[in-house]
């Protein structure tokens, strides 16, 4: 039972409510005619401490496509956050006007921090470094609308290991499918946290720095953005920026049946001449993410 539930971070939800909000979210991408109506009179706050394009459009067309409503800021400087207001405080208020929150922060830990005080169902859309569960649900959702199962895959994550949230959400619900294998793809100085490594639950992994010798294994090959925003040393992050580039030279080693995904947005990890390769399933990937946040705003509703 989802309903009022929070979502900090994908273990909050058993791999049966994982594979509830799926089902409900490949069912909305089938016949979204039959949820139009289902959030009528339901208003939803998405509180946007950083950037994003996807996580917030997509909530906010989610909402909009089941007729509910939205409130909210994209910008903290517009809001009271800039005249000295705590989180608690904010998401308080906030609590007092909506039915439902969604946020996203710098800083890791915060959405625990937020949902802590939040006496409506809250989800996390990204904390600093550290989880992004509903990018992992928009990620499982593609996996099993593509590979038709969740089990049995070997996946491959390259790039920014250390700061991406989005790998950290994924392994950890990766692993507590069957058959899972990883390979973490990344410059020694951007590994996969122990941390991380620690909560995978004793799944099998191995850990390289070269694309070009694991993409021939791979079944998913996951990539990510070298995080600029995290790095304290911009010299460092100069020096790793171009650590990896997926182009059709690479593609060429890769199964013919291996599926590209990248949580977007992309810098340069990714060539432009790998979009038209029917492999490469990024795009698709962020339109799966507004269904299954469609699913998601229903469970947490109570809406079915
Ligand atoms: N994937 C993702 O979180 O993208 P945004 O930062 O644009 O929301």
């Amino acid at each position: 039972m989802l309903m009022n539930r929070h979502l900090v971070k994908p273990d909050d939800f058993s791999v049966e409510e994982i594979n509830s909000v799926l089902e409900l979210g490949m069912d909305i991408k089938k016949n979204p005619q039959n949820y139009f109506n289902k959030c009528e009179g339901k208003l939803m706050a998405t509180l946007f401490y950083e950037p994003s394009t996807r996580t917030r459009l997509s909530f906010e067309a989610a909402m909009n496509r089941l007729g509910g409503r939205i409130i909210g800021f994209s910008d903290p400087n517009a809001s009271s956050v800039s005249k000295g207001e705590t989180l608690e405080d904010t998401i308080t208020i906030v609590s007092k006007y909506v039915d439902i929150i969604t946020m996203r922060h710098p800083v890791s830990g915060a959405a625990n921090q937020a949902s802590a005080v939040c006496p409506l169902p809250f989800i996390n859309a990204g904390d600093g470094g550290n989880q992004h569960p509903t990018q992992t649900l928009t990620d499982l959702l593609t996996i099993k609308s593509l590979k038709g199962d969740l089990n049995n895959l070997t996946i491959g994550m390259c790039g920014d290991l250390k700061y991406g949230r989005t790998v950290h959400s994924l392994a950890k619900a990766m692993s507590r499918y069957s058959g899972i294998k990883f390979v973490f793809i990344s410059p020694d100085e951007l590994s996969m946290p122990k941390s991380v490594k620690e909560d995978i639950d004793g799944v099998e992994f191995i850990e390289t720095s070269s694309l070009e010798d694991s993409i021939g294994n791979l079944d998913i090959l996951y990539m990510t953005r070298i995080q600029r925003e995290r790095f304290e040393d911009k010299n460092e992050y100069e020096r790793l920026k171009d650590s990896y580039v997926l182009d059709m030279e690479k593609m060429d080693k890769a199964n013919k049946d291996m599926l590209v995904l990248h949580p977007l947005p992309r810098v340069n990890e990714i060539s432009v001449e790998v979009d038209s390769d029917p492999r490469a399933v990024y795009f698709e990937q962020a339109q799966y993410g507004m269904y299954v946040r469609m699913a998601l705003i229903m469970k947490l509703l109570g809406i079915d």
